[in-house]
């Protein structure tokens, strides 16, 4: 791998540039949940216009952080407080996800699984959910930001992406609701669950976590999870009622 060291930053932690430069081989045990989307995550990020920072000992990639400007976010992955800790102090004032809380005032994610071994019980849809198609991208893009503010445009260059599906309902004369649902290897991801306003508790969003979990347990996936705040009871509500249990948190902290 060809990297570019700063060492005025930290020795051993180095920036990637370029998704030819992300080698799968390379990276390490970083996290009990993500390490399957690890090297899809730092691509994405790459292709976004993001930074990707690895950090590396003899035994390869044993820290990876990943931070988009725009939206003043970033994650980051290691089994080590110290590295975290290193990587934490890039961007003073971002939004940071981490298996470490960084100050006493992190928000809590609950991390929930389900296995997808067991016959799935039936469910009976409300509304019709239909995966996401090109032309659907401007709505969806629309309804992400009525609901969330600030949403960089770059991740919607293409719903249709090898690994990842983008579910909808839609509504009167607009989407209703979407989310997402990533498969690698034998797991999965659900994320970015968005009802609209107006179409909340009518059912969207449970039928659009049902239809996400079929998809992937027909992707051949074996478990699925997901990231819930702690302050978001109707999400956790509906990972529960789909058979997901808390299996362990991460924070999401602003370093001062
Ligand atoms: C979370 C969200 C997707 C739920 O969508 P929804 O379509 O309203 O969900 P449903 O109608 O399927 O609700 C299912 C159950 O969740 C629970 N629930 C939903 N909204 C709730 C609320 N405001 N308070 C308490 N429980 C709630 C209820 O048990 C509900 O069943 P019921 O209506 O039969 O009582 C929606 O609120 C949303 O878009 N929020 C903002 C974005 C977000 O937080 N996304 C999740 C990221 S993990």
């Amino acid at each position: 791998m060809t990297m570019v060291t700063d060492s005025s930053v930290v020795p051993g932690i180095g920036r990637i540039g370029d998704p030819g430069e992300v080698e799968p081989a390379e990276f390490g045990h970083l996290s009990e949940f993500f390490d399957p989307f690890l090297v899809p995550f730092a691509i994405d990020t790459l292709r976004v216009g993001g930074e990707v920072w690895v950090s590396r000992s003899e035994v390869g990639i044993d820290g990876l952080f990943l931070y988009v400007a725009s939206e003043r976010f970033g994650s980051i992955f290691t089994l080590s407080p110290a590295i975290a800790e290193a990587f934490s102090t890039f961007h003073p004032g971002a939004s940071i996800f981490s298996d470490f809380p960084f100050g006493p005032s992190s928000e809590v994610f609950g991390m929930y699984r389900a296995s997808l071994d067991d016959s799935p019980d039936p469910h009976r849809y409300s509304h019709r959910v239909r995966a996401a198609e090109e032309s659907d991208r401007d709505d969806v893009l629309g309804l992400m930001r009525n609901v969330h503010g600030v949403v960089d445009e770059r991740w919607f260059a293409s719903l249709l992406r090898e690994g990842e599906t983008c579910f909808v309902v839609d509504g009167a004369s607009e989407l209703a609701g979407t989310g997402w649902v990533s498969v690698a290897g034998r797991s999965a991801r659900l994320h970015s669950l968005t009802v609209r306003p107006r179409y909340r508790r009518t059912g969207v969003g449970t039928d659009l976590w049902q239809a996400r979990v079929a998809w992937a347990r027909n992707a051949g996936a074996r478990d699925v999870l997901t990231e819930i705040s702690d302050h978001n009871l109707p999400s956790r509500a509906i990972a529960e009622a789909g058979g997901m249990r808390r299996v362990g948190e991460i924070y999401r902290s602003v370093r001062a």
